[in-house]
Parts: C-alpha cells; sequence; structure tokens
C-alpha cells in the first residue's frame, strides 16, 4: 500500500460545506451484482470498526448477489429496476421515495451499474458516495468499469493504481473526490491480479471512510 488520501471537503468555507461533527449514518445502498464492497460494510458493522444503520439495499437486476448478503444480514431489499418501472421519472421516484422511506441519510453506491435519477440526486446532493477501482480523475468516465479500468491502467504503463471514493454529481465519477487508497503495479501485473488486489483495497478503503464520516473527521456537503 503507498498511501492514503484525503480531500479537504472540510476546509472549504461556509455553508454549503458547514456540516461539520458526528454524523449518525443510516446508510441506503444501490448494487447490481456481486456487492462485496456491501459485504465489507456488513462486517465492519458487525466487527464495530463501523458505526451505522444499514437500512435498505436496492438492486437494478432481482437475481444479485447483493440481494443475498443484505438478506443474510438482515437488510430490508427492494428490487427497483425498468423492469418494475419502465419509466425513467417512475423509477427515479420509487428509489427516491423507498431510501426516504428508510430514513436515509447517505447513500452508497456500490457496484451500481445505472446513473442515479436526477430527483434522488437533487434530494441527497452531496450525499451520495461511489467507489471506482482506479485513481480518479484518471480512468474514469462512461465506458469505464470492470476489467476495462484496469486494462487502460496496464496500457497506460501506470506505476500505481488505486480506488477512489467521490461524491456522485450528474457526471460519471466527476464529483469531488472524497479519499483515495493507492498500491504499486506490479511487474507482470494483469487487468485480472491488478483487479483483485484493487478489490481488497476498497473492501478496506469504504469501511475505513464511512467510519470517517461518522466520527465527523470528513465532513459531506450539504
Ligand atoms: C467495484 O470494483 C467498484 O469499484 C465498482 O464496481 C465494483 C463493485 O464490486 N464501482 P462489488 O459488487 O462491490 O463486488
Amino acid at each position: 500500500m503507498v498511501g492514503d488520501v484525503t480531500t479537504s471537503l472540510m476546509s472549504k468555507p461556509g455553508p454549503p460545506y458547514a456540516k461539520k461533527g458526528p454524523m449518525k449514518l443510516r446508510l441506503g445502498f444501490l448494487a447490481s451484482h456481486v456487492g462485496s464492497n456491501l459485504q465489507a460494510i456488513i462486517d465492519a458493522c458487525r466487527s464495530g470498526r463501523l458505526a451505522a444503520d444499514l437500512c435498505v439495499v436496492i438492486c437494478n437486476n432481482s437475481r444479485a448477489q447483493a440481494f443475498e448478503r443484505a438478506r443474510r444480514a438482515g437488510i430490508a431489499t427492494r428490487h427497483l429496476s425498468s423492469h418494475t418501472h419502465p419509466s425513467e421519472e417512475a423509477l427515479d421516484a420509487a428509489i427516491l421515495q423507498t431510501l426516504r422511506e428508510h430514513e436515509v441519510n447517505l447513500i452508497v453506491l456500490a457496484g451500481y451499474m445505472r446513473k442515479l435519477g436526477g430527483r434522488t440526486l437533487a434530494h441527497y446532493r452531496g450525499r451520495v458516495l461511489n467507489i471506482h477501482p482506479a485513481l480518479l480523475p484518471k480512468f474514469g468516465g462512461p465506458g469505464m468499469y470492470g476489467a476495462r479500468v484496469h486494462e487502460a491502467v496496464i496500457a497506460a504503463r501506470e506505476k500505481e493504481s488505486g480506488a477512489t471514493i467521490h461524491l456522485v454529481t450528474e457526471e460519471y465519477d466527476q464529483g469531488p473526490i472524497v479519499a483515495q487508497r493507492r498500491i504499486a503495479l506490479l511487474p507482470g501485473d494483469t487487468a485480472e491480479s491488478l483487479a483483485a488486489r484493487v478489490l481488497e483495497v476498497e473492501h478496506a478503503l469504504y469501511p475505513d471512510t464511512l467510519a470517517r464520516i461518522a466520527r465527523g473527521e470528513i465532513a459531506l456537503l450539504g
């Protein structure tokens, strides 16, 4: 591990950056597939490393493994997708309603393969986190997900990669960076080997960052 960087969201002056101090986290998750980051957060709560209420897991894919993980942990689940809600607006409204019903105060995107709708984003502005498997602002944006990210990092002969947690805005991967953790690339790294090491970093970085937000060490916008 090469190091940890946290941006100075806390040092930005005046409203809307004024919220400081500890925060009782009520997390709502959106996921699409495996949910290993969700699992890492569940495990961190169990072990006492993170104090947070895990309120609801929303998946757009009814067969997502994330649902199984949520059910095993006793977290409410909701399948909301273009199948359940063919209109974009209705889907956005249903997601927002579900999050509000569960009194979620921070949205955690954990491998969610869709864009969050405008109403949800507006309601939770500055309160939506995503994790990306590279050091943003490099290697992000539309189409940059999964193996493609790691292939691009290797092709660019980068010396390091890592994981980034950022606030979600309308544009993919462009919101303010909240935390990053770096790892060195190793000789002979493939997209697969790099992906596995970065995922390990993600599993530590997401719970750690949430714990720092809960303790008031990182203040969110809004
Ligand atoms: C992670 O690599 C994350 O960076 C990206 O999607 C992947 C999700 O993995 N946004 P999982 O579903 O948490 O296992």
